[in-house]
């Protein structure tokens, strides 16, 4: 479909050759397909020191313009968006992308309204309604930094987010459904702001029409400001390696980190790899079910497929509601094509039973995508044969927030596909793996750390306001490289299958928390002394939350101390943080210099101490007796 779509494994050897020996020259000719008000003098300049990465430097572009603009003579009346409710009765609502197009310009004029220019950072945080999408879009048509916050965020861990980017607005809603509940989102920001001295205006969405506290002076409804504004809003030109957004994210260290990406090779690397991985057809129906509160539904519920010219679909609710039929009733009801979600909604898809599944005919699908987290071969086939029918590629995705886009992934009928492997490298992207001494495995049938050598156009520029933090956390480990912060392996035929994290983060449904983030809510509980978090494989969210505590003293009632933390949990992050398991000990295995020795705790809640190797090294060796003794 697209010009610079690859249709054979010999393309793609043939791309990928030329992206080695000349990248400028191969990312040159894909960006040559986009609309640019001015073209670039320069298409890479890079160093992985400092870091200091730029993409078609000089280059001025409108990141909506291309897509929505240029999309309007050929394809204004084509669906552009297409939203489905969380009640199945609720009628859906569809934009072509003339219509699309024209709500983006007018929520862009009523940013203006309110004082919104280029430059200014724009929390939004609002549920799966199409305003989101207009909202994100409409952010980028002035030049408007977005930092989308994901809705099931605490009011603590928003406050944090706009505090950090210094926000200067909130783009919002009454509140939001999620299979049968409803949550009041406006009361949320409400109690953040109230330590979020830099926000001056807030916008508020309609969804469930409940009566909100509005401040004076301060918050304004969207549909009084709509009525102010025209719906004409020619694009704010941008520089190539001007921000476009903000999306935090967890690393090891307790402070999400604000991941910074750039308009112009964040352009050019979302519709590239998005028409390559899935092979898009000009008709298909695409549907991602990721939050736009992710970098998933950043890159592949809006950029990537408008960029493309795609029919997106937009879902408000969850696989499980009304029942856990819900996903392929939508599949049937839209005739979706193209189908990308996360191994932890498989998994608990897959614990429902497949009557769910087989009451539909899923005979549109054509492709599917799985991202997030590794997916288990159980997994894999459960998907490729009761969802795919045996007949379609499932295209395993591996990526990160920092990487912009996929960036190891089979390409659906073009390159080999082999269960739970991610797959070969897309064209312009040079993974290494480094064992731990720091050197390079260049043989085949190895494992080792997952490193980038070049740099790709969606490639992370820096974490906002604090450059040595990204130093830090991806250029400093091995010199001259991108450290991902993963463990692969790379089977005989060179394709990679990704592990899991080798830092201290944990990947729960697909999420990443830092287990120092999780410690310090813990902490925050008055009875606590200190604690230490491990993940644990979990049947349905991958990973597990296991959290072992000091006390202050033996608490009388263990269930109620244990509930306390899961609300401090719930109140600093949110409800997606939750330990799933809490258990009071008196003490922590310690080396002598006062270090954690995490393996042990990570070998006590995998339930596996058949074999906890040395522990001679540790401050106080009976502790671990003890642990394991009251292992839950
Ligand atoms: O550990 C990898 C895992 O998710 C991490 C990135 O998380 P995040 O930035 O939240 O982005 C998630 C969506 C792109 C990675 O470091 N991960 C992501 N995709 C896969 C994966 N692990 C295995 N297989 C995947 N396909």
């Amino acid at each position: 479909m697209s010009t610079t779509q690859i249709k054979t494994f010999e393309e793609y050897q043939e791309a990928y050759k030329r992206s080695v020996e000349d990248p400028e020259g191969f990312w040159a000719d894909i960006a040559e397909t986009f609309t640019w008000r001015k073209k670039w003098d320069k298409v890479l300049e890079w160093n992985f020191e400092e870091p200091d990465v730029k993409w078609f430097k000089g280059g001025k572009m409108n990141i909506t313009e291309n897509c929505l603009d240029r999309h309007l003579k050929t394809r204004g009346n084509k669906l552009a968006l297409i939203w489905e409710s969380n009640d199945p009765k609720e009628r859906f609502v569809r934009f072509t992308y003339k219509e699309l197009h024209e709500r983006v310009c007018q929520f862009a004029n009523v940013l203006k309204n309110n004082g919104a220019k280029k430059g200014d950072r724009i929390c939004i945080y609002m549920p799966m309604i199409p305003e989101l999408a207009i909202a994100v879009l409409a952010c980028a048509r002035i030049g408007a930094v977005h930092s989308v916050v994901f809705g099931g965020f605490s009011a603590a861990a928003m406050a944090d987010r706009i505090n950090d980017a210094q926000c200067s607005m909130v783009l919002t809603a009454d509140g939001l459904n999620r299979g049968a509940k409803q949550i009041p989102v406006k009361r949320v920001v409400n109690e953040a702001l109230q330590t979020c001295p830099s926000v001056e205006r807030v916008i508020v969405v309609e969804r469930l029409g409940w009566a909100v506290q509005m401040v004076e002076g301060r918050d304004v409804w969207y549909h009084d400001e709509v009525k102010k504004v025209g719906k004409d809003c020619p694009a704010e030109e941008m520089d190539a390696e001007d921000m476009l957004f903000i999306l935090y994210t967890s690393g090891s260290t307790g402070k999400p980190k604000g991941v910074v990406h750039t308009c112009g090779g964040y352009m050019v690397y979302a519709q590239y790899s998005f028409c390559n991985v899935f092979q898009i057809e000009e008709s298909d129906i695409y549907w991602c079910t990721a939050d736009i509160g992710w970098i998933t539904g950043h890159t592949y519920l809006l950029y990537g497929p408008l960029l493309s010219g795609t029919t997106t679909v937009m879902f408000e609710g969850i696989p499980t509601y009304p029942d856990p039929g819900r996903f392929w009733q939508v599949v049937d009801k839209f005739g979706v094509s193209v189908f990308y979600t996360a191994p932890t909604a498989i998994r608990s898809l897959m614990a429902a039973g497949e009557d769910h599944v087989l009451s539909y005919s899923l005979d549109s699908v054509r492709v599917l995508g799985s991202v997030g987290e590794p997916i288990n071969e159980e997994a894999w086939y459960w998907y490729h044969l009761h969802v795919g029918k045996d007949r379609c590629p499932v295209v395993d995705t591996w990526w990160q927030t920092e990487t912009g886009g996929i960036m190891i992934s089979t390409m659906a009928n073009v390159t080999p596909m082999k269960p739970s492997h991610a797959g070969l490298p897309l064209p312009g992207v040079q993974p290494i793996l480094i064992d731990s001494d720091g050197n390079e495995l260049t043989e085949n049938e190895v494992e080792g750390y997952l490193c980038m050598k070049f740099p790709w156009p969606g490639m992370i520029r820096t974490t906002y306001g604090d450059h040595e933090r990204c130093r830090l956390s991806y250029f400093s480990t091995y010199k001259g490289l991108y450290f991902t912060g993963d463990g692969a392996k790379r089977d005989k035929d060179g394709l990679y299958r990704i592990i899991g994290r080798v830092d201290d983060v944990i990947n729960v449904s697909g999420h990443r928390f830092g287990t120092a983030e999780i410690e310090e809510a813990i902490n925050h509980n008055k009875d606590v002394i200190e604690s230490a978090v491990v993940g644990y494989p979990h049947d349905v969210k991958g990973q597990g939350i296991y959290a072992f505590v000091i006390c202050n003293e033996i608490p009388e009632n263990a269930d109620h101390l244990r509930a306390e933390i899961v609300e401090t949990v719930v109140s600093k992050i949110g409800k997606i943080a939750k330990p799933d398991k809490i258990q009071v000990v008196s003490g922590l295995p310690k080396t002598r210099s006062g270090k954690i020795m995490r393996r042990i705790l990570r070998k006590v809640a995998e339930g596996d101490t058949s074999n906890l190797g040395d522990t001679s090294t540790l401050l106080d060796p009976d502790v671990v007796t003890e642990i394991v003794e009251g292992a839950l």
